[in-house]
């Protein structure tokens, strides 16, 4: 381990033990390339998250399940390049962790590239890929509410929790990955009242996408805040910024310039 890899990994443990409760909240945001990821360092984003979002924001796919693990690893290596103290997480892609022993050979291969931690999706079922990764000293953020990496079996990209059961669900499943030994928990799409119960019963932090205000950070897909994927923005992310209007225009002015007009 270099020094700028043990600063991260001292950054990751902060950030992972400190966020209880009504402590400063985490800003994660995606990160695909070394500029994004240089410059998130540089405004002093708390995580980079090297997410499988890169398959439709980066590649162009209808969802994350044709993200390949090289894909990531691809990805990261520059990520990993461009950050010297702030922690880097990478997502395992769809079936990479089918089984403990796949979950934490590829956690692994993560590792080597560059990564901090690694997470994944899933509940109670993913329990002992979990227990396998954290057990070998492999720091894990877990993912639940909406998986992604599960929309063409779901139908879409919905709210989860809205039953008592389902809420009931969510947090058994929170408190399940919480003792299976993950650092974070992401909590994609629940619905607010059930993440704040959520929140306040684990002791590990959550990072919610989606799902209300008291959780103990934030996430982001980079391209929705900045503004970078002007044809698709999910309902709950506010660009601050209209990246992808900017460099539509950079190019139409160089077009001019280059023609003459
Ligand atoms: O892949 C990703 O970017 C994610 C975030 C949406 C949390 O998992």
């Amino acid at each position: 381990m270099n020094r700028n890899d043990s600063l991260r990994a001292e950054a990751l443990q902060a950030v992972f033990r400190s966020f209880k409760p009504g402590g400063r909240k985490i800003a994660m945001l995606t990160a695909y390339d070394y500029p994004t990821a240089r410059l998130f360092e540089e405004a002093g984003i708390d995580i980079v998250l090297v997410g499988d979002s890169l398959g439709m924001v980066v590649l162009g796919y209808p969802d994350t399940t044709l993200v390949t693990l090289e894909a990531i690893l691809h990805h990261l290596g520059a990520v990993s390049r461009a950050v010297t103290r702030t922690p880097v997480i990478a997502d395992l892609p769809f079936q990479t962790y089918r089984t403990p022993s796949e979950a934490l050979a590829n956690a692994r291969r993560l590792m080597e590239a560059g990564a901090d931690a690694v997470k994944l999706e899933g509940g109670r079922e993913v329990v002992p890929q979990i227990e396998a990764i954290t057990r070998s000293g492999i720091p894990l953020c877990a993912h639940i509410g909406m998986l992604p990496q599960r929309v063409r079996e779901e139908g879409g990209y919905r709210l989860k929790g809205k039953t008592p059961q389902d809420a009931q669900r969510l947090l058994d499943d929170a408190l399940a990955i919480e003792a299976a030994g993950a650092g974070a928990v992401i909590m994609e799409l629940i619905k607010p009242e059930v993440a704040a119960e959520i929140t306040r019963q684990l002791s590990i932090p959550t990072v919610g996408i989606g799902s209300g205000p008291e959780c103990d950070g934030q996430v982001l897909v980079s391209h929705d805040l900045i503004g970078m994927f002007p044809w698709f923005t999910p309902k709950f992310a506010k660009p601050t910024a209209s990246v992808g209007a900017t460099v539509r225009e950079c190019a139409r002015r160089y077009l001019e310039e280059v023609r003459g007009d």
